[in-house]
């Protein structure tokens, strides 16, 4: 009996929260509400964002489960979870945010292809498992290396789920061989969320996560990690997240010609209101998150209630809870910052943007005209919600 398989169909689905709200039956693509975002630091694992493309696999015997390292290295072996948990064990507080993330507001603009999000696309989680330099070395592979003795300068990570855009084969990504080897970069492969085993959803019994960038290159499930000397050729590498100015089209596209999209860039958005919502006159809480790829960590959230004329700045609220004291002092470059801010609204209508700021002073771009892209990715521009005085319950 194999330890993983992927099943070819959705008889077997794990169950999942019903507050979800489903963008796609299946595979199963669901967020929770905004407010639950927003509601805790770390997000709940049953109220985190679920992203597939395919069934989600299934163990058979975690005891025959392994991973076979294969390609340019010197010695091809299979890992099991036993050797992945003899390991020192790290864990890292990253958010895992999905290129699609806010992608139904950059579709109003133009139509794109791709499943529908709202801003929850997106959650904090502390990942608990081995430091991937640190399983490399123990394969021969020192740590800090850009190339195999044999020409391996990509680690691909290959799944085991049926996935429609690779003709019913696995989901499968890569990553450079020196972000691979440095234990800065915390890449982990993953058997905890939250302090829990992963669960089926989140790629069980183990995945990878990748922190500062796309969640797309976090393989969940993984069944072989192979030295390559080129990057991935999989479809979700080289036909999909990539971003494209928005001059292109479905008819001149040309998908060499740019590269898989890796760190995510600065984001943030609102989340205790909804996009038009309705308040009574006076003092409102607004509270949302803020996050930039590639351990970039959050400057400010600035808001603004006259379009963007005047701002102001919001302040920080959760950090770090007691439970998930933070290993070193920059061990939250990964994770996102919560923030709120107390606005008095007395006009009838009234816009509230948020716009954060990284570390590396880059900003939120103000329109998603500027970003606007045919598959829907990245919609980091400036996060608005249309208030209106009425009967509310905030
Ligand atoms: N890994 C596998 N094997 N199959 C997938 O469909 N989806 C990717 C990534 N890893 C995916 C995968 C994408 S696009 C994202 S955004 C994250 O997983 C979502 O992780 P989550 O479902 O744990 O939130």
């Amino acid at each position: 009996m194999p330890g993983i398989r992927g099943p070819s169909d959705y008889s077997q689905e794990p169950s999942r929260d019903p507050s979800l709200k489903i963008n796609a039956k299946e595979p199963f693509n669901a967020e929770p509400p905004r407010s639950a975002l927003v509601s805790s630091y770390v997000t709940p694992v049953h109220l985190f964002y679920k992203r597939n493309h395919g069934p989600i696999p299934i163990i058979d015997h975690i005891d025959n489960y392994s991973v076979s390292v294969t390609g340019l290295i010197d010695n091809p072996t299979k890992l099991f979870i036993k050797d992945i948990m003899s390991l020192p064990k790290y864990n890292v507080t990253a958010t895992l945010q999905c290129a699609g993330n806010r992608r139904t507001a950059m579709s109003k603009v133009r139509n794109v292809r791709g499943v529908g999000w709202d801003v929850s696309a997106i959650g904090n989680a502390v990942w608990g498992g081995a430091k991937l330099a640190d399983v490399l070395e123990l394969l021969g592979i020192p740590k800090l290396t850009s190339s195999t003795g044999l020409g391996g300068r990509h680690v691909e990570f290959v799944s085991v789920d049926r996935c429609k855009e690779e003709n019913g084969g696995p989901y499968k990504a890569s990553i450079p061989l020196n972000q691979a080897t440095n234990p800065e970069a915390d890449v982990l492969l993953a058997y905890e969320m939250n302090g829990e085993i992963l669960n089926r959803d989140h790629g069980y019994p183990l995945r990878l996560v990748v922190p500062g960038v796309i969640g797309a290159r976090s393989v969940k499930w993984l069944d072989s990690i192979n030295l390559l000397a080129e990057e991935c050729q999989g479809f979700f590498m080289q036909k999909d997240y990539k971003m494209f100015p928005p001059s292109v089209n479905w008819d001149n596209i040309d998908w060499s010609s740019r590269r898989p999209q890796m760190d995510f860039p600065v984001q943030s958005a609102i989340c205790s209101l909804e996009d038009v919502q309705m308040v009574k006159p006076g003092k409102v809480s607004i509270k949302g998150y803020a996050v930039s790829g590639g351990g970039r960590g959050i400057e400010r959230v600035d808001i603004s209630m006259d379009g963007g004329k005047s701002w102001v700045e919001a302040s920080r609220t959760q950090k770090p809870g007691k439970d998930y004291i933070s290993e070193h002092n920059s061990s939250d470059k990964w994770a996102w910052v919560l923030f709120e801010a107390t606005i008095d609204v007395s006009q009838s209508t009234t816009e509230v943007i948020a716009k954060a700021v990284d570390s590396a002073a880059n900003v939120q771009p103000e329109n998603v005209e500027s970003v606007w892209n045919l598959r829907g990715v990245l919609n980091t521009s400036w996060h608005r919600v249309l208030l209106r005085l009425g009967h509310s319950n905030l």
